[in-house]
């Protein structure tokens, strides 16, 4: 699995997304450890505090079947440029993927680019006493 593979899987996952108050249309693909695919889109909510990120969704899919481990992520969104996850996205990203975790990103005008997790969200909060 590419990169490029795997953001391809991102792009076709905006088809899915649920995106009627902002239509602005995510999807996401996880590469897991053993290098199984899950994929995430946005499910947005009339109660707008509790629509879902693309990333979140794909995080979940994965933990609920028992991967906790991601070697990749890719993203693709509807801004003219590279769509980067949210804040919460990267802190929950932080729980399963190490700070190298390569994250691609791109955007309507389908030039992607590179990031890491620790490049994007670095001292990421960490239940430590
Ligand atoms: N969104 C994501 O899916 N991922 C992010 O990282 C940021 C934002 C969604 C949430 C909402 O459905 C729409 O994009 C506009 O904020």
């Amino acid at each position: 699995m590419t990169k490029q593979q795997l953001l391809d899987i991102a792009v076709e996952m905006k088809t899915h997304a649920y995106v009627p108050y902002s239509n602005f249309h995510v999807g996401a693909a996880l590469l897991t450890e053993d290098g199984t695919v899950f994929t995430g889109c946005n499910v947005e909510n009339a109660a707008y505090g509790v629509c879902i990120c693309a990333e979140q969704t794909a995080v979940v899919k994965a933990v609920s079947e028992g991967y906790h481990k991601f070697q990749a992520i890719a993203v693709a969104g509807d801004s003219d440029g590279p769509c980067l996850p949210c804040g919460a996205c990267r802190q929950v990203l932080s729980e399963f993927c190490g700070p190298d975790t390569p994250i691609t990103c791109v955007g309507l005008d389908g030039k992607p680019e590179q990031y890491t997790l620790g490049g994007l969200l670095a001292h990421s909060f960490k239940l430590e006493r």
